[in-house]
């Protein structure tokens, strides 16, 4: 049987973190699917569409991966997909509570799926998506922690970081 696994998140936006485990995904899987969520309640800085193309762009050249994205539940998403795996990155123990809380929701709304953890490497552990919004509209070195493509399109997201933080 063909292992399916679908990595699901924000991506709001890539990080090399997530870059890391997408590799380690295409060794294990016979497919991987990054799945961008839509995920409204995070008020993402980029739109669907633009974290799509980012991932498009980032793993141009990769084998045996796809990026598409969904709204709604996960759990939906795997099964109209055909997949029988969720792919999730631990990256340090603080993210172990919500991850095992949402595993073991996932399971219980569709026992056939597991849910798989892997750890991207440790020179990652400390990266989030919401550090590299904030280290960029202060004008912050962000090449360390995210691909070129990614820190382009914050270089051009400047005026609507600025915008999203003058929200918090
Ligand atoms: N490297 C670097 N950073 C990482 C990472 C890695 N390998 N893995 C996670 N992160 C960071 C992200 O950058 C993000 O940082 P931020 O909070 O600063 O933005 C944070 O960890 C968590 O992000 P992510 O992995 O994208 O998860 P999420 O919590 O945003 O999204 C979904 C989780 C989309 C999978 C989940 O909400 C979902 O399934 N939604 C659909 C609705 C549903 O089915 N709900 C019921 C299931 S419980």
């Amino acid at each position: 049987m063909n292992k399916i696994a679908i990595y699901p998140g924000t991506f709001d936006p890539v990080t090399h973190g997530h870059v890391d485990l997408i590799k380690r995904g295409i060794k294990t899987f016979d497919r991987l699917i990054v799945a961008v969520a839509h995920n409204p309640d995070k008020n993402p800085l980029f739109t669907v569409s633009e974290r799509v193309d980012m991932l498009k762009e980032i793993t141009k050249g990769m084998s045996n991966v796809e990026i598409d994205d969904f709204g709604g539940l996960l759990i939906d998403y795997v099964r109209i997909k055909g997949a029988n795996v969720v792919l999730r990155g631990i990256r340090a123990f603080s993210d172990f509570e919500y991850e095992f809380q949402m595993a073991l929701i996932n399971r219980k709304l569709s026992p056939k799926t597991e849910t798989i953890f892997m750890m991207p490497n440790e020179s990652f552990s400390y990266v989030s998506s919401k550090i590299i919004k904030q280290i960029a509209s202060m004008q912050g070195d962000i090449s360390k922690f995210v691909p070129k493509v990614v820190e382009e399109y914050l270089k051009q997201a400047g005026l609507r970081i600025k915008t999203l933080r003058s929200k918090d």
